[in-house]
């Protein structure tokens, strides 16, 4: 049994499973498995076919084990990295819609973090296929966009590159509202902090640690082949100590394997992207992030996550990348840390070279 039938059976199934858990006073985990006990035993469906019993126990196994099923549906291979981090026990706060974007929900919950902190987090449940994606034209596969690996590879990089502008990303199962046998399989994030780069003070596109963060995040973007990242998807926040933290969210459309070179992102022959062409100036930190990069480090970190079309393009793209830090380097772009200040530094920001640039343009910084 396959599709809507199936769907509807196991639904059925999980009613009478909710059911028995109510009138028995038991835990729904606890009353599936007594039901399966009932099956074996012969207790329970007594007469029905032997084929239909067995349906009926895999099913009950799938609710007794969600995630296993779950996992298989959305065609994702189970690493250290995508294995379970968080499910219903580590909540600490009931999950809430936050909002609903074009294609998501988005959940804001309270988790119990590996430390035993108590973190502000989101939850966005995956899917197994995506349809109006600009990410399409990149060369992610709808019918299989892997919208988990594209995540994890992009804080991967992050942390690999020492660019801290992703929040931790890891995967969850979690109750959102549809009861404890029926949980979501999803992304879980720190909440970014801030404000949406939208909804930004447009005095902080004029700070110095704002234009170095963001670039940063423009940076990851180049080698990620990110091609979603405009003004709603990435936080902006400046404490009241000044401290600034800048942070990718929605990291789903990247590493599309159409994409060599690092400028890609940027919307071009009418491909709607929503990056732009590469940063006009960086900070030396910067380059000696990009130089220490090795493409042996790229595929060793990559290799049993994508595919190795996709490996491939964010080698090139990386390739590309050391062309540009030479290039600005021998045209003296390369800047000190402290000269992201220097107002004709700034100025080279435009809209079309960067995040920073098209941010100033809309919310008219001059
Ligand atoms: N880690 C996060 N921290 C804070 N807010 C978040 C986070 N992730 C998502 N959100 C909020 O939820 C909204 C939708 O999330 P996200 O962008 O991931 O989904 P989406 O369906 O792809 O949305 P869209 O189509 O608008 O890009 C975001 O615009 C943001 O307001
Ligand atoms: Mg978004």
């Amino acid at each position: 049994m396959e599709g809507q039938r199936r769907a509807a059976f196991v639904a059925l199934v999980r009613g009478d499973a909710m059911a028995v858990a109510r009138v028995g006073q038991l835990d729904a985990r606890v009353a599936v498995d007594r039901m399966r006990m009932a099956v074996e035993d012969g207790s329970l469906g007594q007469n029905a076919l032997k084929e239909d019993r067995e349906l009926l126990l895999e099913v009950l196994g799938q609710l007794a084990d969600p995630a296993d099923h779950l996992y298989r549906q959305l065609n994702l291979k189970i690493t250290p990295d995508t294995q379970l981090a968080y499910t219903n026990t580590k909540v600490l706060e009931k999950p809430t819609p936050l909002t609903s974007g074009s294609f998501a929900s988005v959940f804001a919950l309270k988790v119990e973090n590996a430390d035993g902190v108590a973190q502000d987090s989101v939850f966005k449940p995956l899917k197994a296929t995506e349809e109006g994606w600009v990410g399409k034209w990149s060369g992610i596969p709808m019918d299989d966009p892997q919208v988990a690996i594209r995540n994890i590879a992009t804080l991967s990089c992050a942390k690999k590159l020492g660019l801290d502008v992703i929040a931790d990303t890891r995967l969850a199962l979690i109750d959102t509202g549809r009861g404890p046998l029926d949980p979501d399989l999803g992304l879980l994030m720190e909440r970014a902090p801030g404000k949406q780069a939208r909804n930004a003070d447009a005095d902080w596109f004029k700070n110095p640690a704002v234009f170095a963060e963001v670039t940063k995040l423009q940076l990851l973007d180049h080698l990620t082949g990110q091609v979603d990242r405009h003004d709603n998807n990435y936080f902006i926040d400046v404490g009241p100590n000044g401290d600034v933290k800048v942070t990718g969210i929605d990291n789903d459309q990247c590493f599309g394997k159409d994409l060599l070179s690092p400028s890609d992102i940027r919307p071009l022959r009418r491909l709607p992207f929503h990056g732009t062409a590469l940063p006009p100036v960086i900070d030396t930190a910067m380059a000696a992030m990009i130089d220490a990069l090795e493409d042996d480090e790229l595929h060793a970190m990559l290799d049993n996550q994508l595919s190795d079309d996709e490996v491939d393009a964010t080698v090139s793209r990386l390739q590309g990348l050391r062309l540009h830090v030479d290039q600005l380097r021998s045209q003296g772009l390369v800047i000190e840390p402290a000269q992201w200040a220097d107002p004709a530094m700034q100025a080279r920001f435009t809209a079309q070279n960067s995040y920073i640039g098209r941010e100033r343009t809309t919310h008219q910084v001059f």
